[in-house]
């Protein structure tokens, strides 16, 4: 046994404690490894913005403002007007989603200002996410709303004002599932033995799941 997994091994053995009674009176096992988080290491990860807005953190910034951080922080990659570099992608212009090749923008495909905003806090810019204030952030994003023609220049992105951002692909998400599901009731007792069940039909040949093809594929009916 090397001696970093005789040293993991007594950890395992060390750590595993009974800990005080549960109410239905059974003992808790836990691992004696870490701290109870503070609820400031919290609020450090939750950092998700909902759709409607919930949230967004306080705090403003204008299109004029998130230009100057653009040039900045972003334009490296994304372009001085969003028009993208090299590969990198593109956030504004004019691509339809439709045609053989749909270049999906911020404008063309994003359903919401409140995600892109929860999007560039937690990812962007790419080398070094969570460098941006929550002002910061709002101004890029206002910046990106108004390079796709969203926003008037004069606007501002907060809280209030970005929920309200009427993006053009709103509703072109289908939520739900078009797939067919079962809608059996699940069985909690006396239940069919795993060796009773018998598979009458398959997905197979209903189109339900896209063809595949190449010398590899011998599942689908030819
Ligand atoms: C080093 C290059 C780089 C920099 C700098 C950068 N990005 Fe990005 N950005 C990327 C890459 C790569 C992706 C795609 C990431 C992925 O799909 O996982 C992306 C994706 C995005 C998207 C989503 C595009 C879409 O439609 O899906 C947005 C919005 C965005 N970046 C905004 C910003 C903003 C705002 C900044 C500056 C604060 C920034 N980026 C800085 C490389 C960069």
């Amino acid at each position: 046994m090397s001696s970093s997994a005789r040293i993991a091994a007594l950890a395992l053995a060390g750590c595993l404690l009974t800990g005080p009674a549960s109410a239905s009176g059974h003992g808790v096992l836990y691992y004696g490894y870490g701290t109870t988080p503070t609820a400031r290491q919290i609020a450090g990860w939750a950092i998700a913005v909902r759709p409607d807005g919930q949230g967004l953190p306080p705090g403003k910034g204008s299109v004029s403002h998130g230009g100057d951080l653009f040039q900045t922080f972003c334009a490296a990659c994304h372009g001085t007007f969003g028009e993208g570099e090299g590969r990198y992608p593109k956030l504004a212009g004019n691509d339809p989603l439709t045609g053989n090749q749909p270049r999906p923008t911020v404008g063309s495909y994003w359903p919401y200002a409140t995600t892109l905003f929860d999007y560039i806090n937690r990812a962007m810019p790419f080398p070094s996410p969570h460098v941006l204030k929550p002002d910061q952030v709002y101004a890029v994003t206002a910046y990106i709303l108004n390079l796709n023609n969203i926003v008037a220049a004069s606007f501002v992105a907060d809280a209030t004002t970005l929920p309200k951002v009427k993006m053009p692909n709103r509703h072109g998400f289908i939520w739900a599932d078009p797939r067919p599901d079962t809608h059996d009731t699940e069985c909690m007792n006396d239940c069919l033995k795993p060796d009773q069940v018998k598979i009458t039909s398959t997905a197979e040949g209903k189109g339900i799941t896209p063809r595949t093809t190449g010398p590899l594929d011998t599942s689908m009916p030819q």
